[in-house]
């Protein structure tokens, strides 16, 4: 064999490998093109990854605003499964609520993480003056609505559909979780 040849052999063996390599790397871009418009979309289109998305980006809370009609604002919280939407029943059914789910449908939108100055549900601190007013101005401040130091409570926390006894109820509610 002579350098010519080995030479030859050698350029034309480079020429195979790249081209494998060149067709590999097209192999590849092209899966990838394909599973975007494909796999991914899929994915993305199923009802359970759009519920987790929902999820994600649900608001923390729906401010109660005195006097304005909030019921057009997406729920606080997670998306309602199929079973929670049947279980939360309609407006009808408000009438007999215990109090701790008044307090999570009328109060825990402000109460449970501050918002706006409301006192914590819980947070002794923050509570300890406000009971020593006694549990009738508290349930009056809660039903009529009340501007603090620390902010404006609207009244009934905006859900003028609740009873006086619901709501009382509910501030009996916050008031044994601060003790
Ligand atoms: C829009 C937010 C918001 C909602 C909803 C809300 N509250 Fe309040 N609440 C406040 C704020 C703010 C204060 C603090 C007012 C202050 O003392 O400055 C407060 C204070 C209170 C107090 C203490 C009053 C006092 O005299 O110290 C009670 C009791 C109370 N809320 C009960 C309730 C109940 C019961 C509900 C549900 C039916 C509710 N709140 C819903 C914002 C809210």
């Amino acid at each position: 064999m002579s350098t010519d040849q080995d030479r030859q052999f050698f350029d034309t063996f480079m020429l195979v490998l790249g081209i494998l390599v060149a067709v590999a790397v097209a192999i590849y871009f092209l899966a990838q093109g394909m599973s975007a418009r494909t796999q991914l979309a899929f994915i993305q289109e199923d009802p359970r990854v759009q519920a987790r998305v929902d999820e994600r980006i649900a608001s923390m809370v729906r401010v109660a605003v005195a006097g304005e009609d909030n019921s057009h604002l997406p729920a606080p919280g997670p998306a309602p499964t199929a079973q929670a939407a049947a279980a939360a029943a309609p407006a009808a059914a408000t009438a007999d609520l215990t109090a701790d789910q008044v307090y999570a449908a009328a109060c825990a939108a402000c109460h449970a993480a501050g918002v706006a100055g409301a006192p914590i549900l819980g947070d002794q601190a923050a509570w300890s003056a406000r009971i020593a007013q006694g549990m009738d101005t508290l349930a009056t401040h809660a039903i009529d609505g009340y501007q603090g130091e620390a902010g404006y409570m609207p009244a009934k926390g905006g859900r003028s559909d609740l009873s006086d006894e619901q709501v009382r109820a509910a501030v009996q509610y916050m008031v044994e979780q601060a003790q």
